[in-house]
C-alpha cells in the first residue's frame, strides 16, 4: 500500500509446488478452513473449469450484470470518446473480456492497450485476441497482481492513462480492501489519469438472489467446483454430496454472499489436516457487494478518484462510472 514500496516488475507471480499446485491456494484454503466462520477467497473459483462456468453464468437469463454493462459500453461510446479523448493508454485490471474490451477500444482511439493479469496464460490469450482485432494498436501485456502497484511498460510512460475495471469485480472486495485497490490503481496510473469502472447496483432482493442461484444450477456448480478443486489439488476428502449452494442477501452490508452449506455434519481432510463442518454450518466462498449512487461515489472518492460522469443501462441495473485521479487539494 505504501507509495514508497517499489512497484512490481513483470515477474512470474504464481508459485507452484512440486505437484503443480499453487502454494497460495493451499495456504488460503487451510487458513480459511481453520477460521470460524470458515471462508475461502473468491479468487480461487477461477481454475479452468471455474472460468468456463463463469462464462456460462454470464449467459444465464437470471444473470443480468454482463448484459447490462455491455449495453452501456455499446450505447455510450460517443460519450466516452468525448470525455476520455484520443491517445490514452488503456490499462485493464484483469484479462480483457472478448466482448467488453473491444467495445471500449473501438469507441476511444487509444494509443496502446495494457492488460494486467496474475495468470500469464489468460493474459497471453486475451492479448493475442485483442491484437488480432486491432491491428494498429500496440498491446503490452503485463503479468502482475493488480492488487498492488504495478510498473507499467516504459512504452506507455508518457501517455495519459485510462484504467478499465469492468464487471463489478470491485464488489468482490469488502470496502476496506476495495479502497486499498483503488489507491493502488491510482499509484499505478498516476495523477491526471482516468478510470472507467463498473458497479452492480442495489435492486430488488428477488432479482439479486436469482442472479446468484439460477434455475439451471450453473452458479451452484460454480460454487461447488471450489470444493471439487480442493479435493483434486489439495488431497481433499470433502463429501460433495453433503454440500449445497446457497446465495444470501445481507441487507446491512448490501451484499450477496455465496456459501457452501453442510446438509449433515461432515468430517474431512485437506492436505492431511482434519476439519469438521457441523450440519447447517457453511464455508463462505464469495461476497458480491451492490452499490447505490451514493455508496459508489463515496468508495471512489475514498480511493482518490473523483467521479466525472455515470451511465446506467435502460433498466437501471448496473452503472459504469468515469472517474479522474485529481490532485489532492488542501482543505479550503
Ligand atoms: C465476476 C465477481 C463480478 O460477483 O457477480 C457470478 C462473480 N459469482 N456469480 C459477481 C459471480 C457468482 C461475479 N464477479
Amino acid at each position: 500500500m505504501s507509495a514508497r514500496r517499489a512497484p512490481q516488475r513483470g515477474l512470474a507471480l504464481v508459485d507452484l509446488d512440486e505437484q503443480g499446485v499453487d502454494r497460495a491456494f493451499r495456504a488460503d484454503v487451510l487458513e480459511g478452513l481453520r477460521q470460524e466462520p470458515k471462508a475461502i477467497p473468491a479468487r480461487w473459483f477461477y481454475d479452468e473449469r471455474g472460468s468456463q462456468l463463469f462464462e456460462d453464468i454470464t449467459r444465464l437469463p437470471e444473470y443480468y450484470p454482463t448484459r447490462a454493462e455491455t449495453e452501456i459500453l455499446q450505447a455510450q461510446g460517443a460519450d466516452f470518446a468525448a470525455l476520455v479523448g484520443p491517445g490514452r493508454a488503456v490499462v485493464e485490471f484483469g484479462s480483457g473480456s472478448s466482448v467488453k474490451t473491444p467495445l471500449l477500444l473501438q469507441a476511444i482511439a487509444p494509443a496502446a492497450y495494457v492488460p494486467l493479469d496474475i495468470s500469464g496464460d489468460f493474459l497471453r490469450e486475451s492479448a493475442a485476441e485483442l491484437a488480432a482485432k486491432f491491428p494498429g494498436l500496440p498491446v503490452y501485456p503485463v503479468e502482475a497482481d493488480f492488487m498492488r502497484r504495478v510498473a507499467l511498460p516504459p512504452e506507455v510512460e508518457a501517455a495519459p492513462k485510462l484504467g478499465f475495471f469492468p464487471g463489478s469485480t470491485i464488489g468482490n472486495m469488502v470496502p476496506f480492501t476495495a479502497v486499498d485497490l483503488l489507491r493502488e490503481m491510482r499509484a499505478t496510473l498516476g495523477e491526471g489519469s482516468q478510470l472507467l469502472i463498473g458497479f452492480d447496483l442495489v435492486k430488488d432482493t428477488e432479482v439479486l438472489l436469482a442472479a446468484y442461484d439460477d434455475a439451471a444450477g450453473v452458479t451452484a456448480a460454480f460454487n461447488l467446483n471450489l470444493a471439487e478443486r480442493i479435493n483434486r489439488e489439495l488431497d481433499g476428502t470433502i463429501p460433495l454430496d453433503a454440500l449445497r449452494h446457497e446465495a444470501r442477501w445481507d441487507e446491512k452490508l448490501a451484499r450477496i454472499e455465496m456459501h457452501l452449506v453442510a446438509s449433515r455434519t461432515i468430517t474431512f481432510e485437506v492436505d492431511g489436516e482434519p476439519f469438521v463442518l457441523a450440519e447447517g454450518e457453511s464455508i463462505h466462498t464469495e461476497n458480491s457487494h451492490k452499490f447505490t449512487r451514493r455508496s459508489l461515489a463515496t468508495l471512489l472518492l475514498s480511493g482518490g478518484w473523483t467521479p466525472l460522469d455515470r451511465w446506467t443501462d435502460g433498466a437501471g441495473q448496473f452503472a459504469v462510472v468515469l472517474a479522474e485521479a485529481t490532485r489532492p487539494r488542501r482543505a479550503p
